[in-house]
């Protein structure tokens, strides 16, 4: 049996069961299992360490383990060594390695739903300072981003950002700030819980963004945040967050079952009918 889990606190919630099983099923893999595995932040890294002991030949990591997870691992691709968090545990021939595939999701989603849209047409410019916007941020940087400008309610999280990543050529703006920040821009990306269901919107005024610029957020619930519908009634081509948590979820899937999945309308279609049912 190869079993894969994914490691939260809480974790009921997560939808990594229902993509990374509908792959198993799709793809037929023999004697396969994706499972939910909550593990409180007690001791969550000696869990992690010991993965393997409790019958699992991977993992994906999520909230809020990813920093304890590379803190308990030996063994890092550059990706997570340049985050200092990991969202995918594979077991290698040296042992386990740890990964991170959310900046690989978050570029993955853009190429897919937005083709003609490239990093380097442009300044990024990047709402929040979290983990998501580490994860974001550098993958920008890397897919040839030539400015990163980091818009965050508290300047001093994203000047940590851009000193942690090494980014080379990054600007700290404060929320209000953030409106000139968008100018001559080709990206805004909210990496922020605003706009969730329940939370305010992102109130950030688009109008110096140019109309060719891109719109996307991280947020998926709802599918179109407040965000998104204001930059597409501007003119923007928009882009929304579901595709990210997909994308980032197949090169874990390949390293484990060594198949490379699809993300099709289907699996897309399955996990907005969970949403819906939730
Ligand atoms: P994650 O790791 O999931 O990205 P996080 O580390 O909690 O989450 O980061 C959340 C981000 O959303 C931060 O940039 C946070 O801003 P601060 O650094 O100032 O806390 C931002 N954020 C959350 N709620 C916000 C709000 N109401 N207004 C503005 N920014 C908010």
């Amino acid at each position: 049996m190869r079993k894969v889990c994914v490691i939260g606190w809480p974790v009921a919630h997560s939808r990594s069961p229902l993509i990374h099983n509908y792959w198993i099923e799709t793809y037929g893999i023999a004697d396969a299992e994706y499972v939910t595995f909550a593990v409180s932040p007690d001791g969550a890294g000696d869990t992690i360490r010991a993965l393997r002991s409790f019958g699992f030949i991977g993992a994906n990591v999520t909230v809020p383990h990813k920093e304890t997870a590379f803190a308990a691992l030996d063994r890092h691709d550059a990706v997570a060594k340049r985050l200092k968090a990991v969202n995918t545990i594979v077991t290698t021939a040296k042992g386990l390695e740890g990964r991170n595939t959310d900046g690989y999701g978050f570029i993955a989603n853009l190429k897919d739903r937005a083709p003609l849209w490239k990093a380097s047409a442009g300044p990024a410019a990047i709402l929040g300072a979290g983990g998501a916007a580490r994860a974001i941020a550098a993958a920008l940087e890397d897919a040839g981003a030539p400015e990163i400008r980091i818009v965050n309610r508290t300047p001093s999280r994203a000047e940590a950002l851009i000193r942690d990543l090494d980014l080379k050529s990054a600007k700290v703006c404060s929320m209000a700030e953030a409106a000139r920040a968008l100018e001559n821009a080709s990206l805004f990306v909210n990496t922020t819980t605003l706009g969730m269901k329940g939370e305010s919107d992102v109130i950030v005024d688009l109008d110096l963004l140019p109309k060719s610029a891109l719109v996307t957020d991280i947020v998926y619930t709802p599918l179109e945040t407040g965000l998104l519908r204001r930059a597409r009634e501007a003119g923007h081509e928009v882009v929304d967050g579901l595709g990210m948590l997909l994308h980032q979820a197949v090169p874990g899937f390949e390293a484990w079952f060594g198949v490379r999945p699809e993300v099709t309308g289907k699996l897309r279609k399955l996990v907005l009918a969970d949403m819906a049912g939730k």
